[in-house]
């Protein structure tokens, strides 16, 4: 698949290439209207009055004013309601910008000095080149294996940090075929500036035959993590089905709400599953002895945990 120009804008802000994009472009362009409009009202009638009333001669005087409560309280209503305005349509976006559709397309990516690399769930693997179907949700998982980063995608805009140690995410649905431009928005180092990458959205058959095409026989990412529950010894204590052994059961795991032992419950998301096996002793499932997994920091590589992640989710 050949990768096009990157698709630019022609006004001065970058192309559209999203609903969301749209959106906060609408937003963005009601701010700079109504602050421009502010702007000449406020200064054009200090220039207005300072003209109109200034001082003729060495015996003017002021005329004593104390308040007026008309005037006061319109110049206080009016801004508070254009304020309040303001925050319910930003919120509207922001939460929409913020919640992936359930059904997304999950893809993980991985920041390092200097490139990103995105892993796809049937194994497949790019780096600062991701493709992705038009008309999609897709949801990236993200994380860094250094220090941290920020995917920025200008023109569907949406930013996010990546960091060291967890799984943020970011999701967008494509309106457009094209290139878009991707940048790490977080100094990073060295080579921070070229820390650049290229989404390429397809049309739906393209992307197909793209996903399909691989060079050898490709392992999907929950076989690779299948393996390596096995490799790592995690399959001695975790079983994949409805019996219990020393630990609870992968099954049903991810996604779920997991009951602790201080009674408490939590959401059985990526970063769940992380901690549970970089510090195990964090959150230990309701029921199972405490302090008996041994930690496999430094063991488990974030394209490894990336596969365990993907093995669990399947594991429903
Ligand atoms: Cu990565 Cu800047």
């Amino acid at each position: 698949m050949k990768a096009s120009a990157v698709t630019t804008g022609s006004s001065f802000m970058p192309v559209s290439a999203t609903q969301i994009a749209s959106e906060v472009t609408d937003l963005y362009r009601f701010v700079v209207i109504v602050s421009t409009i502010a702007c000449i009202l406020c200064i054009g009638g200090m220039i207005y009055f300072a003209i109109r009333y200034r001082r003729k001669s060495a015996s003017d005087k002021t005329a004593y004013m104390t308040h007026n409560n008309i005037l006061e309280f319109l110049w206080s209503f009016i801004p508070f309601l254009i304020f309040v305005f303001l925050f319910a349509w930003g919120w509207k976006v922001y939460h929409a910008m913020r919640n992936p559709p359930l059904e997304s397309l999950e893809i993980h990516v991985i920041g390092k000095q200097w490139l990103w690399e995105f892993q796809y769930k049937n194994g497949k693997s790019t780096s600062n080149e991701l493709y992705v179907p038009i008309k999609t949700p897709i949801r990236l998982v993200m994380t860094s294996t250094d220090v941290l980063h920020s995917f920025f995608v200008p023109s569907f805009r949406i930013k996010q940090d990546v960091i060291p140690g967890k799984y943020t995410s970011l999701w967008f649905e494509a309106e457009q075929l094209g290139s878009f431009q991707v940048f790490c928005a977080e100094l990073c180092g060295t080579a921070h500036s070229s820390m650049l990458a290229k989404i390429n959205v397809l049309s739906t058959k393209d992307y197909a035959d793209w996903i399909e095409k691989s060079e050898s026989s490709l392992v999907s990412l929950s076989e690779k993590g299948k393996e390596l529950t096995i490799k790592k010894g995690c399959v001695a204590c975790h079983s994949d089905d409805d019996s219990i052994k020393v630990g609870p059961s992968f099954k049903g795991v991810f996604g779920k709400k997991r009951e602790l032992m201080d009674n408490s419950k939590i959401l059985a998301d990526e970063n769940y599953i992380r901690e549970s096996l970089m510090n195990p002793k964090a959150k230990v499932a309701k029921g199972f002895p405490d302090g008996v997994m041994p930690t496999f920091q430094g063991q488990i590589s974030d394209d490894e945990l990336a596969a365990i992640i993907e093995y669990l989710k399947g594991l429903e």
